[in-house]
Order: C-alpha cells, then sequence, then structure tokens
C-alpha cells in the first residue's frame, strides 16, 4: 500500500502552543500518595518528592500540570491542604470514595512543579463552593503580602506570590456524577462572576471555562454555546475532555476514534465563533483540551472501591491501567490530532500523569517505569515544537463506526523553521499491510535524516510492567531514505513512527 504526503513551508496550520503537551495530576488513587510524593522512600527527597519520578517527569518535558482535580476539586477546600502539617485534616473525598490526609497541598505542589520544570495549572472548586472561596484561593495563591491571604501564605513559609497564571474554573460541570453539578445557565453565570471577580484582582490570568465531558453528553453542544453566551469576554479557553477505549476488542474501530475528537474539536471551534458573532467580538477563545487519554482497563478492578465497599482508602490502587501496544498507536493518533488542530486547541493535558491513567507508574518503595504510551507522548513533546504543517495526505482508507473512509496513514508534521528541522509523526492503522510512505519535502531546503524511531510489536496486548519495564520501547528505524526531495520510509503493519529531518 501506497501513502503520498506532501509538505510545504508555507502551507501551515498555526505555530503549536507547546503547552499542548501538559499533564494532569488529581488526588486520586496513588497519583499523588507513592507517586509523585512518598517520604522514606529511597529516592525521595528533603521534601518526600520521589526523584526517580521527578526525572521521567523532567524527560518528558510537559509544559504545564493541571492541579488538584478532576472530579476530586470539586468538594475540594484548599485550605485544608496549606499550614502545618501535622494540623492538616484528613478529609473523604466524595468523587473517589477515598480518604486524604492533605500531607500536599499547593505549596507542596508548586513547589514540585518548579523541580519538574513545569508550570502549574490550578483548578478551582465552582462545585460545592462558590466565589469568594476562588477569590480567596487566587489571592493566597497569587496575592501581595502586606494583605491577609498574601499574609497567611507567607506565614507558611512562601512570601512570594507564587504567581499562577492558568485557573480552571471548576471541573466537568455538566456531569451530573459531579458534586454540585449545574445546569449551562447555572454554571455559565458563576462562572462568569467568578472570572470578573479574579480579573478584578489581575487581568492577566488565563481562565478556563467547562465545555463538555465528553461528545456524548446528551448537553453537549448547547452546553457550549450557552456557557459561552454567559463567559465569552471573561475567559480564554473553554475545557475539553475525552477517553478512548477499546472493549469491543476491535482495532481499526478503536484507531479511527482520533476522527471522533477531530470532529468534538470542530464543532466546539465553530461553537466560538457562532457566539464571537452574536457577541460582535473580535475576540478568539481558544480550547484547552485539558483531559485526554485512553482509559478502559481499570474499570472492572476500581468497582469495589467506587462502590464503597472498601470503606475510605487513603490512596488506593484506582485507575491504574496497564497500557498495551495498541495504546501506543491510540495515543500517537490522538497527539497527531492535537497538532493537526494547532489553530484552535492551545492547552491539551494527558490524563493523568502518574500511577492513575498514566504514563509513568511506580511501585510503593520501589521503582518507576515507563508505561507503553510514555513513548509518543515524549515524543512528540520532546520533538513536535514549532508550525504544524497542512500536508496534504493521498492515501487509501477504511470505514469505522465513528467515520468513514479513514486513512490507514495519520501523520502530523512540525516544522521549526529557526532550529531547521521538519518531525513527521506517522500511524499506519493497516492490521497486516507495510505503507510505503512519500513525503515530497517542498521550501525547506535540503534535509536530511537525523532521527528515526519506530514502535512495532507482535503482540498489541503487550504491556511494561514492573516485572518486565522494556518489554515495548522505540527502535531505531532502518531504511528510511531521502530521495529526489521526497522522504521514503516503509512503515510496517500496525506501527508508531517518528522521523526528525535537519539541514543537510
Ligand atoms: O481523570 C479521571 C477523571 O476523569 C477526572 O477526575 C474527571 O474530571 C474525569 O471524569
Amino acid at each position: 500500500m501506497k501513502a503520498n504526503v506532501t509538505a510545504h513551508a508555507d502551507y501551515t496550520i498555526a505555530p503549536i502552543d507547546d503547552r499542548i503537551y501538559g499533564a494532569f495530576l488529581e488526588h486520586l488513587g496513588r497519583a499523588i500518595y507513592t507517586g509523585i510524593y512518598e517520604p522514606g522512600h529511597p529516592k525521595a527527597d528533603k521534601q518526600g518528592m520521589r526523584t526517580d519520578v521527578l526525572d521521567l517527569v523532567r524527560e518528558l518535558q510537559a509544559p504545564v500540570v493541571r492541579y488538584p482535580g478532576g472530579n476530586f476539586v470539586s468538594a475540594y477546600n484548599w485550605e485544608d491542604g496549606v499550614g502545618r502539617r501535622d494540623k492538616r485534616p484528613t478529609r473523604l473525598d466524595l468523587a473517589w470514595h477515598t480518604s486524604d490526609s492533605n500531607a500536599v497541598g499547593v505549596h507542596e505542589f508548586i513547589d514540585w512543579c518548579d523541580k519538574a520544570n513545569t508550570a502549574p495549572m490550578l483548578a478551582i472548586n465552582l462545585g460545592s463552593r462558590g466565589l469568594d472561596e476562588a477569590r480567596n484561593f487566587v489571592e493566597y495563591v497569587n496575592g501581595p503580602t502586606g494583605s491577609h491571604w498574601g499574609d497567611l501564605r507567607k506565614s507558611h513559609g512562601h512570601a512570594a506570590p507564587f504567581d499562577v497564571k492558568m485557573w480552571c474554573l471548576g471541573n466537568e460541570m455538566d456531569g451530573p456524577w459531579q458534586v454540585g453539578h449545574k445546569t449551562a445557565h447555572e454554571y455559565g453565570r458563576l462562572a462568569n462572576e467568578v472570572a470578573k471577580t479574579l480579573r478584578a484582582f489581575d487581568k492577566s490570568l488565563e481562565l478556563i471555562v467547562c465545555g463538555s465531558s465528553n461528545s456524548d453528553m446528551k448537553t453537549y453542544p448547547e452546553w457550549e454555546r450557552v456557557v459561552l453566551e454567559h463567559t465569552y469576554e471573561s475567559v480564554d479557553h473553554i475545557s475539553l475532555h475525552m477517553y478512548f477505549a477499546n472493549r469491543a476488542k476491535n482495532t481499526a474501530n478503536y484507531l479511527a476514534l482520533n476522527h471522533k475528537l477531530d470532529a468534538y474539536i470542530g464543532v466546539v471551534a465553530a461553537t466560538i465563533e457562532q457566539v464571537r458573532a452574536l457577541k460582535r467580538s473580535k475576540k478568539r477563545v481558544t480550547i484547552s483540551f485539558d483531559e485526554w487519554n485512553v482509559w478502559y482497563h481499570s474499570n472492572k478492578a476500581d468497582r469495589a472501591i467506587l462502590d464503597g465497599n472498601e470503606g475510605w482508602p487513603h490512596a488506593p490502587r484506582l485507575l491504574e491501567d496497564i497500557y498495551n501496544f495498541e495504546d501506543v498507536l491510540q495515543v500517537g493518533c490522538i497527539l497527531n490530532t492535537f497538532i493537526r488542530r494547532a489553530d484552535v486547541v492551545k492547552i491539551a493535558c494527558i490524563a493523568q500523569l502518574v500511577n492513575v491513567i498514566a504514563p509513568i507508574m511506580t511501585e510503593p518503595g520501589g521503582a518507576a517505569w515507563r508505561q507503553t504510551i510514555y513513548y509518543p507522548y515524549y515524543f512528540a513533546s520532546a520533538f513536535g515544537r514549532g508550525t504544524a504543517l497542512r500536508l496534504s495526505v493521498k492515501c487509501p482508507g477504511y470505514d469505522a463506526d465513528v467515520a468513514d473512509n479513514v486513512p490507514y496513514l495519520d501523520v502530523s508534521g512540525v516544522h521549526d523553521a529557526q532550529a531547521g528541522t521538519v518531525t513527521l509523526f506517522a500511524v499506519n492503522r493497516h492490521a497486516s499491510d507495510a505503507l510505503d510512505m512519500s513525503v515530497a519535502l517542498e521550501g525547506f531546503g535540503a534535509l536530511a535524516i537525523v532521527d528515526h524511531q519506530v514502535m512495532t510489536h507482535a503482540d498489541l496486548q503487550a504491556v511494561n510492567d514492573l516485572k518486565n519495564p522494556l518489554a515495548v520501547t522505540p527502535k531505531k528505524g532502518k531504511g528510511a531514505k531521502i530521495d529526489a526531495g521526497a522522504l521514503k520510509a516503509k512503515l510496517p503493519p500496525l506501527s508508531y513512527q517518528m522521523i526528525r529531518l535537519a539541514k543537510a
């Protein structure tokens, strides 16, 4: 099978906002406790943060990490997590039927972000709480000393304002499962008042309003229209979430799901434009896709805890999806979609980062390792910076549940004009046929291949686990070449590739 692609330096989609390679950490399961934080672990630093996990996080180069939830945030009191640790209350977490010691709170998280070379994105509780607590939280984090909240922060050991720029106005407020779930009108009005109040404190904050929890919600996409009609002039981004699953064990349908993602982004982009027109506004709200990942492997195992049959455990194993090789292909396709929608998606966060539906796993007291999906996320984050190219792709396709004529080749291209590099991320969705990919390279000058990484495996179900953490890893690609101004590469059936070109 053949795929003919054309890339031209002048034919671009948009500059990529680096923050599309962001991540998410929630007070859920072992994400925080025995994930990033485990005092007493042989690799813990003085603050109890695991340095083996920090090393892996730094390698991923996530520019932003969202915290502290998720569903958790909708009944969270930020005040529980500040001040002396021995005075912090243990609270019941109503979202996940667990308990939380509050040993980690906003100070510890932001300190961890500094160590991880990332920026915090904080979520505010607009479920069980409202405007005043939101305003107090933001003033506590960013306010000057000489004021009540700034002085309280100083008394907890941090005089300088933390200067957190990105704030989520609640989480999944359209979801009936959410503590304090609201209608679009109720939420839109509240979010607008909170946004106005936060802007009165600091105009430069970047505010993110909740869109739909997924595109199967009954209220989608009317939710987006109503919420944006309330908030259009006071927010910067609208948040979307989507999780992917292969419950039917149908690889072809599974690997087509990023077409549903693309349609979801397209519809919300159109809704933004509709509201912009209604408001006669110059401003362009954009999308923060701040939760995405594969999530289904752990569903059954989690039932007992979520149904409350285990009491209120602290940091139990929850949502610990063990990813397989097939999920590498899915994550590659998802990231390609965000690159191709760089015009409107300005933030995206893999959900989550450690232990909970995560690329990084840990064993309490033991090792930390890379799950299979770590690799496509790493390649995109490390090498997918620059301008998204509008590629022309000619390739046979197949009909799937969510879309017709899904091309066997899923590909994105990124040009970094300053560094003189072009990077291609490609997935062959075909189960049995290799793809002969030819990419005509126009307007870039002479290029040479400087890196070529391939992920392929005889077993779609192969996983990396504690016993065998290196079962699925990238290998150096062979045989790719530049021939008469075109890149030629063979893509094995069901494979992922990253090919990096630089000025010859
Ligand atoms: O990431 C897991 C959960 O998925 C989050 O808490 C919630 O926002 C979403 O439903």
